[in-house]
């Protein structure tokens, strides 16, 4: 991490501000140290460059698992496309001027995709997640000029209330215990005129009911196997709905088949079946948190639920 890190963090509890009270540097990297709370006397290890807010991946295991396997199948500069990019204007709809020389907040950042977007547009972002998928993150471009990563909860966040210009998030609420409990912990972050945008899954009739079906034992098959299944029938599955007769039964078990090729399939029909926590929302319901957060100029966007709103001026 970067020294200039300390200066946007607080202590998670009490809100104080945190002393770098050892560090271990690489560069201009601390790679070790710890961090601790002028308050309250609270200690947040750093270890591998990443201050830790929690101390363990609690129900996301399976994203610690999924994002250090695929470190860099969905990261534009890493695999040669330019998915990442495209995804994220279509489901923020976040355009250069809104992140040129602004703070940004990512909220679940993954392998570091879309921070990858938003500091070629000239933004600084701090990305946080709950997994160790912050190593994989790290390691894609956490040694970058205006990147921090951050190892921390988003019920349990380590800023300071107005902080931020943007905050995005991207496929991530809807894994939490309460996506809109866990979206309500965001605008308080965000300065006045700030923008949030967040995508999350829509509840899509038959379809939503079918991959639920199925979760209901995937979700009880450990990591391994379960992605080694994936392997088997995502190619199997993806043949036999081609097939006359035989499509209608693959139907009953949704695989991906996104026409990125066979890894981003396996890779996103086990993020389908993996996590703990897979809600769905119709845009009604999204809108109305943006409401009840006071976020003017509500905007919903092409790409379902895809969400923007603003932060009042006063
Ligand atoms: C499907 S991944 C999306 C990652 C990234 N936004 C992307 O699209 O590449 C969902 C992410 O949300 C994170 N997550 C789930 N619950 C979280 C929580 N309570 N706090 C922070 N991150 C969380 C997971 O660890 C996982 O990395
Ligand atoms: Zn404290």
């Amino acid at each position: 991490m970067k020294e200039k890190l300390v200066s946007f963090l607080v202590c998670p509890d009490c809100k104080h501000s945190l002393n770098l009270a050892t560090a271990d540097w690489d560069g201009q990297e601390i790679v070790r140290g710890e961090l601790r709370c002028t308050s309250c006397s609270a200690m947040f290890p750093i270890v591998r460059g990443i201050p830790r807010f929690v101390s363990t991946d609690a129900y996301v295991k399976n994203f610690s698992f999924q994002w250090n396997t695929h470190r860099t199948t969905q990261v534009d500069s890493l695999a040669g496309h330019a998915e990442s990019g495209n995804t994220f204007r279509t489901k923020t709809g976040l355009n250069d001027a809104e992140l040129n020389g602004k703070l940004v907040l990512d909220v679940g950042v993954g392998t570091g995709r879309f921070m990858e977007v938003a500091n070629n547009l000239g933004a600084e972002v701090i990305g946080i997640d709950l997994s160790y998928a912050v190593d994989a993150a790290y390691v894609n471009m956490g040694r970058r000029a205006g990147v921090h990563v951050v190892q921390a909860d988003v019920f349990r966040l380590p800023f300071r209330s107005e902080t931020f210009d943007v905050i995005y998030s991207i496929g991530v609420l809807h894994h939490t215990p309460s996506t809109g409990k866990a979206f309500a912990c965001l605008p308080h972050l965000l300065k006045r005129t700030g923008i949030v945008a967040i995508w999350v899954y829509v509840e899509a009739g038959e379809y939503s009911r079918r991959l639920d079906r199925v979760r209901t034992l995937t979700v009880h098959i450990p990591r391994f196997p379960l992605y080694t299944i994936c392997w088997i029938i995502v190619p199997l599955l993806q043949t036999m709905a081609r097939m006359p007769g035989l499509g209608q039964l693959a139907l009953h078990v949704p695989v991906s088949n996104q026409g990125r090729g066979l890894v981003w399939d396996v890779l996103d029909t086990f993020d389908a079946y993996s996590p703990r926590y897979q809600w769905k929302h119709t845009e009604a319901e999204v809108v109305d948190w943006f409401k009840d957060a006071n976020l003017e100029d509500i905007r919903v966007l092409n790409f379902p639920v895809s969400v923007r709103g603003r932060k009042p001026h006063t």
